[in-house]
């Protein structure tokens, strides 16, 4: 139950077995390292309509969920503290599960550990205490090119962008993929598709610098669906748009979402939130609360 004072229009609904179950069971984000031969964000129409709810009947889904293996959950953390060396607290004594192919907002003020939690989960800073598992894998312990290998099953848009400045847009978004060692083909066809989803194909040969801050947070999102992770950690990736670029970028998430993409994003838009069905958790001074499961 909520533990706060903000409120959400829809209702708490049940947790999220039958969604894992049906996400489970697509397969194109289920795999690790090389994302290469996923398909691309391409087939994401701009303007889209969020995706149906699943199509299987109730009695199918019975069946189904009788049949299959609880999915691993993508994310699970134990008991998590962050303290950071001068004594501030980003995440106090966090437990959370998220299935696979879920899609969860994270909420709260400013200095409440939403980045965090997101740093956390792809393993730029380590917790104080506790345990964290992404994909199967205990993160705690790595290092290097084991931590390099990780980060290549993750896309991430950081809430400061993190552009290479004298890389073009295009420059940008195929460092992405050349880094998981995609051949040459395989970035032409995803890059221009990539770029006409964000709404960014005449800035292609831009440079960081000329653009605006939404496009700027644009080239960021571009970057981490270019090549179909199977975790999409998105940072505040709506902070500097306006309401339509807003709902573009939660219904390109939505969509990743639909195709088996498990996805985690913060905000402080409490609109965005209202507008969708998925689980939403509160940060408060680094302690968790759900507002909808
Ligand atoms: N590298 C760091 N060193 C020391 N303290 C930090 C560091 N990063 C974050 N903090 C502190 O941890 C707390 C949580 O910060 P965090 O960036 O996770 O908040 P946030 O919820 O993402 O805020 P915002 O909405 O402003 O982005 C804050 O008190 C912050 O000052
Ligand atoms: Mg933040």
């Amino acid at each position: 139950m909520p533990t706060t004072t903000t409120t959400l229009s829809k209702p708490v609904t049940a947790s999220t077995p039958e969604r894992a179950v049906h996400h489970s069971q697509r397969a194109p984000f289920q795999g690790t390292a090389t994302q290469c031969n996923t398909p691309t964000p391409a087939t994401i129409a701009p303007g889209e309509q969020e995706p149906a709810p699943p199509r299987t009947s109730a009695q199918q889904r019975r069946k189904s969920q009788t049949q299959a293996e609880p999915a691993a959950p993508m994310v699970a953390l134990e008991q998590v503290s962050k303290i950071y060396r001068q004594g501030s607290c980003g995440l106090k004594e966090v437990n959370l599960s998220l299935p696979t192919g879920s899609f969860l907002f994270v909420t709260g003020p400013s200095g409440s550990g939403k980045t965090t939690l997101l740093k956390l989960l792809y393993g730029a800073e380590r917790p104080s205490e506790g345990s964290i598992t992404v994909n199967n894998q205990e993160i705690h312990g790595l290092k290097g090119d084991r931590l390099s290998r990780f980060r290549r099953q993750l896309g991430v848009v950081f809430q400061d962008y993190k552009l290479i400045p004298n890389r073009t847009v295009s420059e940008n978004v195929a460092f992405a993929l050349w880094a998981q060692g995609c051949k040459k083909g395989d970035i032409a066809r995803r890059l221009a598709p990539t770029l006409r989803l964000v709404g960014l194909q005449h800035k292609a040969e831009c440079f960081p610098s000329q653009l605006s801050g939404g496009e700027q947070q644009r080239v960021s999102l571009a970057r981490a669906i270019v090549g179909t992770p199977p975790l999409i950690l998105a940072d505040e990736p709506t902070g500097n748009l306006d309401p339509e670029n807003s709902r573009q970028v939660i219904r390109i998430l939505n969509k990743l979402n639909a195709m088996g993409a498990t996805v985690v994003v913060t905000t402080h838009d409490l609109q965005l939130v209202k507008q969708s069905h998925h689980p939403v958790i509160q940060l408060n001074q680094g302690k968790l609360s759900w507002l909808r499961k």
